[in-house]
């Protein structure tokens, strides 16, 4: 079992989230973070941190979002890992909540 970062994570990126993980299994792209579902070890802290709500079990995940846990499988081989929060970007706020971010989704 793992947790998987959704869409509303795209563009928002406030990285509460990698604070609190024990297994520091979050990975960093340009605009999006993802989690290596091979090390999330299913504790659940990560999840009420995150302000957009963008993280869920993977057997919870909202419909449309299942194709997320596929995603954060590829990219979480291919990103940098992070353990630290960094600077959130500025426009964070004007996007949460906003609906189809996935064609935004920088690689
Ligand atoms: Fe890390 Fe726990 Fe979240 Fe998995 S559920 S990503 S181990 S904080
Ligand atoms: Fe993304 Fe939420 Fe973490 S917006 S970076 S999953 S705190």
């Amino acid at each position: 079992m793992t947790f998987v970062v959704t869409e509303n994570c795209i563009k928002c990126k406030y990285q509460d989230c990698v604070e609190v993980c024990p297994v520091d299994c979050f990975y960093e792209g340009p605009n999006f973070l993802v989690i290596n579902p091979d090390e999330c070890i299913d504790c659940a802290l990560c999840e009420p941190e995150c302000p957009a709500n963008a993280i869920f079990s993977e057997d919870e995940l909202p419909k449309g979002q299942e194709k997320f846990l596929e995603l954060n499988t590829e990219l979480s081989a291919i990103w940098p890992n992070i353990t630290q929060i960094g600077e959130r970007p500025a426009d964070a706020a004007e996007w949460d909540g906003k609906p189809n971010k996935l064609a935004l989704l920088e690689r």
